[in-house]
């Protein structure tokens, strides 16, 4: 099995050819210092670089500090080069992990001469230091439409992770969120390769700097991840596998990851299942074609958790370790995190005197280690001093509240929302009292943890009470799961709806926040994308009152809703905005601040029809004449880019620079967006292009630009994209670029225009 792998992954790998410019620019002094540590590596210290293994190795019996014996064997011993994550999953202030780093840097230094790089999984923001500042998740982020904001998080996210004396996140989350039912849908920045790869590369800049190969003090390297097709698992389930067609993966999956490799990203992890039946932790062809030969990619690849273990133990295309670990790196991974087993660093000797893996093969990998470090300024400065004065600051704070403020969506409304100052307003739902599902999993600990480290942040009932005079609170439903191992997280104790009911009865309006309890990769599976069947009783209930009910969605990936949503006067979808939220929420729903926030994926409405708005034009047509109906209906709930306001916009004078064009034209659209109503509003202006007809079926529109504008009643603004023509272009079925001879519909803000491209191209190069 393993050789037909491997010869599969070379002829496809030969036909990847030509090879593309050098993602990042070498360097004459990095390479120099990289190739003069290199030389006096034995084979045992080369190994140990390219294995890094999970704090909990390190950690003594209190689990709260290191071990000195421990360290002796894992460093001394094995001389493991990197190590991962926060001790015993819970995370700890900065102060206490840059000690536990700094111990572990003097020990590197001291048994081998060369740094430890130290990861973590910063997710949306320092998710992993108790003090540190959070930021709205990824997804939320994208509802902003508003590049800005990851910007602002990622330069928020390296400086307090610098802070800490660690250099290494493994963020941005980049995995397209296509289908609703995978658990780590919020992980990321939505369903559309366009936005995900804007944003995504907007935060690879804010977090590495200017300068990849020189990363100063306050910025640090990122992981890409997971590198790629990792978030359409056929069964829904995490890390189960995925079918995709080799154009869609190149032209949709691929996108952010191109984006983010070529705003200079220095590492990436892999995705841990695989697609179209090759582990992706064994695929050369994407791993050493795409990456390294086509981009001239210099970075390093690391695994994802216990992944090469994975090809043998769970993807069976391996007969053991050694098979495992021979196919993972010859396909091209540089770093095993194999987390609890240092004898991993064993096997890679074994392979190497056996000739299994080449010594070239080892020297680039090692190479591609030792770059990283060097290009950190690890080999200067294992550790630093250095003041880090807006850690923990009010100004990361006030970004925070203010990205959540741009990021909740308002779905519906049929004009409860503002509530009225005086309105009695009863709070009830599961999610009510919560600020653990406010920010989800990735906060704290693993599957999240908020509610016990930062109490001192508003839930939506503590921000309602303190905005509104008359607010009480019956939950109604209450999470019972805060176990992982138990997967009890969708686990409801539902005796308090009566209660919930009758305080509903004595009030002027129910707010009713239901959603989701927190979760985290493989234990958010579940079975039923429905929202859970008693928290839809309560809304049933609750509306029978004849009470109008405000919905408020805290859920991490859309639930679906579509049988109560038509018992709710409005709807609100939080997302998981973080430990700002609530307040964000309590200045909207009272009207202080307005809506602007869009939906960055679809939300569906039946269980059998999960689309995304890019879908194919055959998904939705008119019933067919004749005595045959062979229609096709897309019913969706709410549509990708969905999101109401308290005011209205108009959109004018929508203007394309020519009407012909050719592949290598810049085309220069513009609109004028007009504030309606009567107060001031923020509005993300949304550019779609629709290839008319295509060799192959076309989608049915896609988004090309977005510009995020703020409006005062009354005002005007032009809105001017430069959009590339080669942005039209799609990849054939043959795997190539092309951009055909044709009409296109050009689209924003329900204005339209059609322009015409006047030759076909076909690229030779494998991108764009
Ligand atoms: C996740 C990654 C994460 C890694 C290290 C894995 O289980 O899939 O996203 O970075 O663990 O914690």
């Amino acid at each position: 099995m393993k050789k037909s792998l491997i010869i599969l992954s070379a002829v496809l790998l030969a036909a990847c050819a030509p090879k593309g410019p050098r993602a990042i620019p070498a360097d004459k002094e990095v390479e120099a210092k990289v190739e003069k540590v290199l030389k006096g590596m034995t084979l045992e210290e080369k190994a140990g670089q390219m294995v890094q293994l999970n704090i909990s190795v390190l950690e003594d019996e209190t689990r709260e500090a290191i071990d000195p014996a421990k360290l002796d064997r894992i460093i001394g011993q094995y001389k493991v080069g990197s190590i991962l994550n926060v001790m015993n999953d819970r995370c700890h202030s900065r102060e206490v992990t840059a000690a536990m780093v700094r111990q572990i840097q003097e020990k590197s230094m001291e048994a081998i001469g060369i740094p430890c790089i130290y990861g973590l999984d910063m997710i949306h923001g320092a998710s992993y230091l108790s003090d540190g500042s959070m930021y709205p998740q990824e997804i939320n982020l994208a509802a902003t439409f508003n590049r800005e904001y990851a910007r602002l998080m990622g330069r928020a996210m390296a400086y307090e992770t610098r802070a800490a004396q660690v250099a290494w996140v493994f963020s941005p989350v980049m995995d397209l969120g296509r289908d609703p039912r995978w658990p780590r849908v919020w992980e990321s920045y939505g369903e559309d390769p366009y936005l995900q790869a804007q944003m995504a590369r907007e935060e690879t800049l804010a977090i590495q700097g200017g300068d990849p190969n020189h990363i100063d003090l306050e910025h640090a390297a990122v992981s890409i991840k997971h590198f790629m097709g990792y978030g359409v698992p056929v069964s829904g389930k995490d890390r189960t596998p995925a079918i995709i067609a080799e154009n869609d993966l190149r032209e949709k999956f691929f996108a952010p990851f191109l984006a983010c490799f070529r705003a200079g990203a220095l590492t990436a992890m892999v995705n841990s299942a695989s697609i179209n039946g090759i582990p992706t932790h064994c695929n050369a062809l994407l791993l050493s074609g795409w990456v390294k030969e086509q981009l001239g990619w210099d970075g390093m690849l690391v695994t994802d958790w216990a992944d090469i273990d994975n090809l043998y133990k769970r993807d069976h295309v391996a007969a053991d370790k050694y098979e495992a670990v021979e196919m993972g790196i010859n396909a091209g991974i540089d770093m095993i995190m194999d987390p609890y087993d240092p004898e991993c660093c064993n096997v890679i000797v074994e392979l190497v005197k056996s000739g299994r893996i080449s010594e070239s093969r080892l020297n680039d990998a090692v190479r591609r280690v030792l770059r990283l470090k060097v290009r950190l300024g690890l080999f200067d400065k294992p550790n630093w001093d250095y003041a880090y004065p807006d850690f923990g600051s009010e100004k990361f704070a006030r970004e925070s509240y203010a990205a959540a403020l741009e990021s909740e969506v308002l779905l519906k409304n049929n004009g409860i929302l503002p509530l009225k100052e005086n309105a009695s307003i009863l709070v009830t739902g599961p999610n009510a009292n919560s600020l653990r599902t406010l920010n989800g999993g990735w906060s704290y600990t693993w599957q999240g943890n908020a509610d016990e480290y930062v109490p001192q942040y508003n839930t939506i009932l503590e921000a309602l009470q303190r905005r509104f005079p008359k607010v009480t609170y019956a939950p109604g439903i209450t999470y019972l799961g805060n176990n992982w191992k138990a997967r009890d997280w969708q686990d409801e104790d539902a005796s308090g709806i009566d209660a919930a009911v009758k305080a509903a009865r004595g009030a002027d309006v129910i707010v009713a926040c239901i959603g989701e309890n927190t979760y985290c990769e493989t234990p958010g599976n579940m079975d039923d994308l429905n929202l859970s069947a008693k928290q839809k009783e309560l809304v049933r209930k609750l509306a029978a009152t004849g009470k109008p009910v405000v919905l408020i969605l805290n859920e991490g990936r859309p639930r679906l809703i579509g049988d109560i949503e038509p018992l709710a006067a409005a709807v609100v979808d939080v997302m998981l905005p973080s430990n700002f939220g609530a307040d964000a929420l309590a200045a909207l729903l009272s009207g202080d601040e307005n809506f602007s926030g869009k939906l960055p994926f679809t939300y569906s409405k039946h269980i059998n029809a999960l689309h995304t708005y890019d879908y194919k034009v055959t998904e939705h047509r008119e019933t067919m004449a004749g005595s045959y109906n062979y229609d096709a209906v897309m019913d969706v709930q709410w549509p990708f880019g969905h999101g109401l306001s308290y005011t209205t916009f108009a959109y004018k004078n929508f203007v394309v620079s020519a009407e012909n064009f050719k592949a290598g034209d810049v085309l220069t659209v513009s609109v004028d967006v007009t504030n309606t109503g009567d107060r001031s509003g923020k509005e993300a202006v949304l550019l779609y292009s629709s290839d008319l007809v295509a060799s192959l079926i076309p989608d049915v529109k896609r988004l090309r630009g977005f510009e995020k504008i703020s409006l005062e009643a009354g005002e005007t603004k032009t809105v001017t994209f430069q959009l590339q023509a080669s942005d039209l272009a799609f990849v054939g079925a043959d795997g190539r670029w092309r951009l055909e001879e044709g009409d296109f519909r050009l689209s924003c803000g329900g204005q339209a225009t059609q322009v015409h491209c006047t030759e076909t191209k076909v690229w030779d190069t494998p991108n764009i």
